[in-house]
């Protein structure tokens, strides 16, 4: 089954294609980045407006990539939430224009699910499972008795990792997205600084991160009154080692108590050496599967291994009508 997949949630403007959900044929991302970084963050008017000067070529070039005619298409495969509704409703007129243009079927994919399935790509996800979705808005443990079925066990009570992270390297004068630089940075220096492990010490698999946040911030006002300067990779070093102890330990205590077969990690913040580095060593009992780097970040290759389990289980809506549960937070 070739499923052309399109993802535009937040500022990254992608469409792949791919086969039975694994074999990715083309893969188009086009990243926002740079116009955002002067803002300090992404601006979902100025994000949604790019989406729709781009989305018709990345297109185009995924289909051309691909090698393949629009008649071998048999399914068109959408994000359909959570995301900035901007920018989502770009991804969502598109895809359903095609779909209804060159009459396919077509479904609306959730973006976290489609986060998950990413691990699905390189690897065979083996259930019982366990997922850490570790994003920009999201921070979750979900366990997944089968393919399709979710069951939230924990999830952050504020700030989500990667917010977290974007905002520690914003009060360290980085630059935008904060989490790639302060991972880097991190391998350079030493985890000097006393920062909280917050909710380490409770048996639930919840998270939170605005208090470790709040905590860099004021380490860091306090020596700018003071004119002391702050390490930085120290720093990083600090902030890196108190979020991996956290979200390293509840998911290891999630996957015993659950005896799950495999470990998935995934979101954006699968993109983070560190923590593909410690996870192995600290749970080497359970087998872990993290996709590649292209794959971590939003991406629509992800989507549509989402999109070929999800038409298995469910089919495609008539009318072309997405409906549904878009608003779920998996
Ligand atoms: O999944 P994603 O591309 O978008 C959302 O759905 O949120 O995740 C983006 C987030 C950003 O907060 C970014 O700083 C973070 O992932 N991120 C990282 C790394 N690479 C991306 N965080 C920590 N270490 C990284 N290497
Ligand atoms: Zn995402």
């Amino acid at each position: 089954m070739v499923i052309l997949a399109v993802e535009s949630s937040c500022d990254e403007t992608s469409v792949a294609v791919v086969r039975d959900g694994k074999e990715v044929l083309s893969h188009i991302i086009l990243s926002q980045i740079d116009i955002h970084a002067v803002f300090g963050g992404v601006v979902p008017e100025i994000a949604s407006r790019n989406h729709v000067v781009h989305i018709t070529r990345v297109f185009d070039k995924a289909i051309t990539d691909a090698n393949i005619k629009i008649d071998d298409i048999d399914l068109v495969a959408v994000t359909k939430g959570p995301g900035l509704i901007g920018s989502l409703l770009v991804g969502i007129n598109a895809a359903t224009t095609f779909a209804f243009a060159h009459q396919k079927p077509i479904i609306g994919v959730n973006h976290l699910v489609g986060h998950i399935y990413a691990a699905n790509i390189e690897h065979d996800i083996k259930f019982p499972a366990l997922a850490l979705l570790v994003s920009g808005g999201h921070t979750e443990l979900i366990y997944m008795k089968e393919h399709m079925d979710f069951r939230l066990l924990g999830t952050t009570k504020d700030d989500a990792v990667g917010e977290a992270y974007d905002k520690v390297a914003r009060t360290l004068g980085l630059s935008y997205p904060g989490g790639p630089i302060v991972d880097q940075l991190a391998s350079q220096g030493k985890d000097t600084y006393d920062l909280p492990r917050p909710f380490l010490d409770r048996t639930e698999y919840n998270f939170s991160f605005s208090g470790l946040k709040s905590a860099v911030i004021n380490l860091v006002h306090n020596a700018q009154q003071r004119n002391e300067a702050i390490n930085i990779p120290n720093m990083c070093a600090s902030f890196q080692a108190s979020v991996l102890d956290v979200i390293i330990e509840k998911t290891k205590l999630a996957a015993t108590n659950y005896n799950v077969s495999q470990i998935i990690v995934a979101g954006g913040v699968a993109a983070n050496k560190g923590l593909r580095n410690r996870i192995f060593n600290e749970i080497p009992e359970k087998e872990i599967i993290i996709p590649s780097m292209e794959f971590c970040t939003d991406n629509a290759a992800m989507i549509g291994a989402a999109a070929y389990h999800q038409y298995l289980l469910k089919g495609a809506l008539p009318n072309y009508l997405l409906g549904g549960d878009s608003t779920l937070s998996i």
